[in-house]
């Protein structure tokens, strides 16, 4: 019987994975992946030219990724007897690594269509085989397709094909994932520095705002300029203006005071995002005197670099945001910036978990150059080191405040990379990202339409963030201080001072359209879809109880006063509640690192179980798609997810644990 997984409805391109829906006929070719069009911003041109090299590689199923949730809740999970007990790197890549009989099966394939066992090259890690020089024309032949060069918005060219297939017996049988490069777009997305100069920020914001930039999707919101004098000090006015201590006062964290050696905070940025040196120092002069001159620790990844050259909001909001609020909130312990990919290329986020994680490397150094974002980076000017593969170390906690659209990508690229977040997990590391700007819409306030393609917002399927939809990772939604709310007041009397964030942006929510519920999370889902049935149909949303849902958590993401290109602005975003979520995970991580234990790793199965040790958020709404979205309510909803953090509860909660 075949099983086909469509997800026509979903998806901007429309989706048809049939990866286990082969018949097991050898040598007989089945579609692997297909989607009916290019994603949106992506216009498809002439036909690729044939001996034109492609850096062609095969990704193997790995082994006993049936037992992921089960080995994740057993270092996460606070009731397990290995609470915290992680793994390290080598426990992770032995455990995963894809069979031998999976690599001689492919190889096989490859020899039998003519490609000689010397072209044919197994990565270290054993997870990817690549054809060393492949040409189009031979790539067309193997995957019976045909590569078009496409083009996107921004003017990067990208060859891709939008079918491909591969011997039944190999797509059923448990051995191939996925093949690159085939019809996975992500690569690129963040524009170069060339497209960007060509506009000014507010052309980059509303570009993004197309979905055009789609790794730059996040970027957060510029409000009004402020006046140095005007900035307010005290806290009854963090319902205007959030400043470091407005934060403290909410989340009951104190600055912090020790600086333990084993901590570490990272913070990634995707050139050419890039904060400026000069606005760190205003914004340290105002707001944590102490650290003036301070920079965070870089990690160049693929020749990142904190370019200096183009300064715009565009540029340097996202940046300056992100590491001003860090920086200062976990001061004295350091932030290391892990800046992603050269000012040509970009990155996408598989160049940031290839650089931490060598096992999932699609290179080892000295491939061919190619479209994608690859390095060495082949285009003048580009970075020619070697792609940076296992150099990095995952620090203790990751915020990244960007982010796709779900329907942007194809379910298996997705499951994929979301695997990589749970080996994170498994090494005690916690991932965080922004769960999205735009309510129930994605990127671009987009929409899917009944065609599958995206309708410009009024209407149509809800449109939920990647990679806020795995599993495996913490996904942070905003909050904010109503105006006319005095904190102190609040605070005072025991009342929850916030609501679900409805300045300048709406809270990312909802459910995923690829993947399930979480055990840790099924019964807050169930809960909430049967307290408070949303009136919206299953066309709109997977309300089955049975999909994964977002956000987890959430923190402050309205009025952040940021210091920007010489001057304070007010800044708005999911992008700010993910590093401010980040900076009390760290301090927690902090505390107990010096009482001897270990970080808190992957957080979702304690705070599910503990919700207490979050502020419930329990009003707003984050709209979309023609509705009013989802209502924040009591207990865990779509729009705040179980609430902002209670830092004093979730010391008690954290430091009792082993
Ligand atoms: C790939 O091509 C380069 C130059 O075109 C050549 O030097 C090299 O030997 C080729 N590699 C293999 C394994 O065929
Ligand atoms: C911020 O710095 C400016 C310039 O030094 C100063 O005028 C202003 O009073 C400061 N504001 C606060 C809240 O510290
Ligand atoms: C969305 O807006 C763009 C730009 O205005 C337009 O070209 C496109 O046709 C619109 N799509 C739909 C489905 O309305
Ligand atoms: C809803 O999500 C579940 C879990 O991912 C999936 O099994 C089910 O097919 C989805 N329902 C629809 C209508 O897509
Ligand atoms: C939100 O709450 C309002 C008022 O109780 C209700 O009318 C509406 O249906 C709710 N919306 C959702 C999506 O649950």
């Amino acid at each position: 019987m075949r099983l086909h997984y469509s997800l026509t409805l979903l998806a901007s391109a429309v989706l048809l994975w049939t990866g286990t829906s082969a018949s097991p006929t050898p040598g007989h070719h089945v579609v692997h992946e297909k989607r009916s069009s290019p994603p949106p911003a992506w216009t498809k041109q002439e036909r690729a030219d044939g001996n034109m090299r492609l850096p062609l590689r095969i990704g193997l199923k790995q082994r006993n990724l049936h037992h992921a949730d089960e080995f994740l809740d057993s270092v996460s999970n606070p009731k397990s007897s290995k609470y915290a007990s992680y793994w390290t790197a080598e426990d992770v890549a032995d455990m995963f690594a894809p069979s031998d009989e999976s690599i001689s099966s492919v190889k096989l394939w490859l020899l039998e269509s003519g490609i000689p066992a010397s072209r044919v090259s197994v990565s270290p890690s054993k997870s990817w085989i690549s054809v060393v020089n492949a040409t189009v024309s031979e790539a067309e032949a193997l995957l019976q397709t045909e590569y078009y060069t496409y083009e996107h918005y921004f003017g990067k060219k990208h060859i891709a094909c939008e079918s491909y297939s591969i011997p039944g017996h190999l797509s059923a049988g448990e051995h191939i994932d996925l093949i690159m490069p085939t019809l996975h777009f992500d690569a690129k997305v963040v524009p170069g520095r060339d497209d960007l100069s060509k506009r000014d920020a507010q052309t980059v914001q509303a570009g993004a705002a197309k979905n055009v930039g789609k790794n730059s999707g996040f970027l957060p919101k510029q409000g009004a300029h402020l006046n140095p004098q005007s900035i307010i000090s005290q806290l009854e006015h963090c319902d205007t203006q959030i400043v470091p201590n407005c934060l403290r006062a909410l989340y009951t964290f104190p600055p912090g005071f020790t600086a333990h050696p084993g901590n570490s905070y990272g913070i990634v940025e995707y050139t050419p995002q890039a904060y400026v040196p000069a606005d760190l120092d205003m914004f340290f002069a105002n707001f944590s005197k102490k650290q003036v001159g301070q920079r965070p620790i870089l990690a160049s990844i693929d020749g990142g670099i904190v370019q200096q050259e183009a300064q715009s909001f565009g540029y340097n909001g996202e940046s300056d945001l992100d590491i001003e609020y860090a920086m200062s909130l976990i001061y004295p312990q350091t932030v290391t910036l892990y800046q992603v990919g050269d000012e040509v290329e970009g990155a996408s986020f598989n160049n940031f978990l290839d650089a931490l994680d060598a096992s999932y490397c699609a290179y080892e150094g000295g491939d061919d150059p190619s479209q994608d974002a690859a390095y060495p980076d082949p285009l003048p000017g580009g970075y020619k080191g070697a792609e940076d593969c296992g150099k990095f170390k995952a620090t203790n906690v990751i915020s990244t405040s960007y982010g796709y659209n779900e329907a942007d990508l194809t379910p298996a690229y997705e499951v994929r990379q979301c695997h990589e977040y749970m080996k994170l997990g498994l090494q005690g590391v916690t991932v965080l990202y922004s769960s999205g700007d735009n309510g129930v819409a994605g990127n671009g306030d987009q929409c899917i339409g009944s065609d599958g393609n995206y309708n410009n917002g009024t209407s149509g399927r809800f449109n939920p963030s990647f990679p806020g939809g795995c599993p495996y990772v913490t996904s942070v939604g905003a909050t904010q201080v109503p105006t006319g709310t005095n904190i102190v007041l609040s605070l005072a009397t025991g009342t929850q001072p916030e609501v679900a964030c409805e300045t300048v942006i709406y809270s990312g929510g909802g459910f995923s359209n690829v993947f399930e519920v979480p055990s840790y999370q099924a019964a807050a889902v169930s809960h909430y879809l049967t307290t408070y049935p949303p009136p919206y149909t299953a066309a709109q949303y997977n309300n089955s109880g049975k999909a994964r849902a977002f956000p987890d958590v959430s923190a402050n993401g309205a009025n952040y006063v940021v210091a920007i290109d010489g001057g304070f602005s007010l800044v708005y975003g999911t992008s700010a509640s993910s590093p401010t979520f980040g900076s009390v995970v760290t301090l927690i991580n902090e505390a107990r690192l010096n009482i001897g234990k270990k970080p808190v790793g992957f957080l979702n199965p304690a705070l599910y179980a503990h919700p207490w040790v979050m502020n419930d958020v329990t009003q707003g709404t984050n709209p979309g798609c023609g509705t009013p979205g989802f209502n924040a309510t009591a207990g865990w909803d779509p729009v705040t997810g179980l609430g902002t953090p209670n830092y004093l509860k979730m010391l008690g909660l954290f430091l009792a644990l082993p």
